[in-house]
């Protein structure tokens, strides 16, 4: 093959794979079982991703005013998010975050301070005698976009220090702005304040500094169509080691709080946690809010409060 035709080659490949990407991303037809095709491309690009770890150092958050936050709903849905908005930035003092996000960043930590608030039982932060630090682990980050969020709310249901870790498998995904998912992380990490960090590690491999008290996952894996849509390899679709992980690194009593896309997520996930013993399911209720704007999308979201058993 000469270097024009093995050129000409690798550029039709990567025209397919676009082509493909975009029609998985589509809702109008059930193209989830071609998704295997992606396997070989996801894996080849994750692997460049690990071995080169770009990074372009952590870049500075730029400030979008909030007056017109919800824009995009009628108006009494749009006056019922303006009052939460309220409630919220009063009830966890999210100022600093107010001063020092884009209108979707902003958005997307009231949606998941929002869950947390309404989902997490009230019992599921008391702070041990032995260790006044309560200890929250959110599992798959991507950019720790919603670190403030989860901050604010560990911190208001402690009552004092926190150590909030975001672990990341794929941290080092190159955004727009030539920066890195976890250049963009570690500077909502520090936003979000003392005792909180991100980390790109495999969560199978990861071990918080002592038991946790809360655990989040927001729309993990549990479908592998999902995963190779997103980007991931094959072999990293491993839901149901992730949930006994969750439930190991739990202190008794502690919850695990998840959060799917669609019903046929959520169906997936009762059946995995079926075959996790140290885990009951406390709850499950569908989400209504209209905190983030959906665009097109029509949301099924669930949330899943689960319990490690003593
Ligand atoms: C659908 S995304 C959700 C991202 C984020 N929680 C959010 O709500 O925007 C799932 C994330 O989990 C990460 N992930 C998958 N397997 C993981 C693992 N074993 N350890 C850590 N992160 C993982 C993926 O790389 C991806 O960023």
């Amino acid at each position: 093959m000469t270097p024009l035709e093995a050129t000409l080659f690798v550029v039709a490949a990567l025209v397919v794979v676009l082509l493909l990407r975009r029609a998985l991303g589509s809702r109008t037809f059930d193209v989830s079982r071609f998704a295997g095709v992606l396997a070989p491309f996801n894996a080849l690009r994750f692997g460049v991703r690990r071995a080169l770890r770009f990074s372009r150092g952590v870049p500075r958050l730029v400030n979008e005013p909030k007056d017109s936050l919800f824009a995009y709903l009628d108006a009494d849905a749009r006056a019922r998010a303006h009052a939460r908005e309220a409630q919220l930035r009063e009830a966890y003092a999210l100022g600093a975050l107010a001063g020092c996000s884009s209108r979707a960043a902003y958005r997307e930590n009231l949606y998941v301070l929002d869950v947390l608030d309404a989902h997490v039982p009230a019992d599921a932060l008391e702070v041990e005698a032995e260790d006044s630090r309560v200890v929250v682990v959110d599992v798959g980050s991507k950019d720790f976009v919603y670190a403030s969020a989860l901050a604010a709310f560990a911190r208001r249901r402690a009552g004092g220090p926190i150590a909030l870790v975001g672990v990341e498998l794929d941290g080092h995904v190159i955004y727009r702005d030539l920066r890195s998912r976890a250049d963009h992380a570690r500077a909502h990490a520090s936003l979000a304040g003392d005792g909180v960090h991100y980390e790109v590690a495999d969560f199978l491999a990861y071990q918080p500094p002592s038991p946790a008290s809360l655990v989040t996952m927001f729309f993990p894996f549990v479908t592998r169509f999902a995963l190779l849509q997103w980007g991931l390899p094959a072999r990293e679709y491993r839901p149901e080691a992730l949930l006994a992980h969750a439930a190991q690194m739990l202190a008794p009593d502690g919850v695990l709080l998840v959060v799917n896309h669609t019903h046929e997520e959520r169906a997936a996930l009762a059946t995995l946690v079926q075959g996790v013993a140290t885990l009951e399911e406390i709850a499950s209720a569908r989400l209504e809010g209209s905190l983030v704007d959906y665009g097109e999308d029509v949301p099924e979201r669930t949330v899943t409060t689960l319990r490690r058993l003593a």
